[in-house]
């Protein structure tokens, strides 16, 4: 059961306001367009949960790119990972020959990308990499590490700037610690 206080008062503590994840969201969209000169790679955003940081990534990517979404099942509404991962909406776009960025909220387990990767890994795509803003390397499950990240943070359930809880809470600018009290 989730007990709502109210949207701010559900938050415990503030872990990174919205000044320090746009600075490093700055600094990995110019490492990317470094990388990726000339090579017009494809953004996939993972939906929900990136999708502020896929924004924002991108639009600080300053050179041709494209843009396509999937959506995976893994988590259903709490915080256990399932174990099996199903895409439930697939990319619209051929990834084959081309170049591939896969941006993700956050890598817990590493289970959903561990899985995800090699389902897009048989498509052929020239490069496949991995770009995750949270990671939260104490939790990891599987041998996967991502390409790029923007933070790694605690073990701690973190939600807002798209990370949501039981589907709430994406909608908050900064990532805050929600109350324990919130979902015990
Ligand atoms: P993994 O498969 O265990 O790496 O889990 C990845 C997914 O779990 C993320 O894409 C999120 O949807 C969700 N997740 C993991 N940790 C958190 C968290 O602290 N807050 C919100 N969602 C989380
Ligand atoms: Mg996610």
């Amino acid at each position: 059961m989730i007990k709502k206080m109210g949207l701010e008062k559900d938050i415990d503590s503030i872990l990174l306001d919205q000044d320090t994840i746009m600075e490093r969201v700055k600094e990995l969209a110019l490492r990317l367009a470094e990388d990726y000169k000339g090579k017009n790679p494809i953004f996939v955003c993972v939906l929900k949960g990136s999708i502020n940081f896929f924004s924002d990534l991108t639009r600080e990517f300053k050179d041709y790119c494209e843009f396509d979404f999937l959506s995976v099942s893994s988590y259903g509404s709490g915080m256990k990972n399932s174990g099996r991962v199903d895409i439930t909406k697939d990319l619209d776009m051929s990834i084959t020959g081309r170049h591939v960025i896969i941006v993700e909220d956050i890598m817990d387990s590493g289970n959903t990308l561990n899985q995800l990767t090699a389902l897009l890994r048989e498509r052929k795509p020239e490069s496949l990499k991995l770009i995750t803003l949270l990671d939260k390397p104490e939790r990891r499950e599987c041998p996967i590490t991502p390409d790029y990240y923007g933070f790694v943070i605690p073990d701690k359930f973190v939600v807002g700037y798209g990370l949501d809880y039981a589907g709430t809470y994406r909608n908050l600018p900064y990532i805050g610690v929600l109350k324990r009290e919130v979902y015990e």
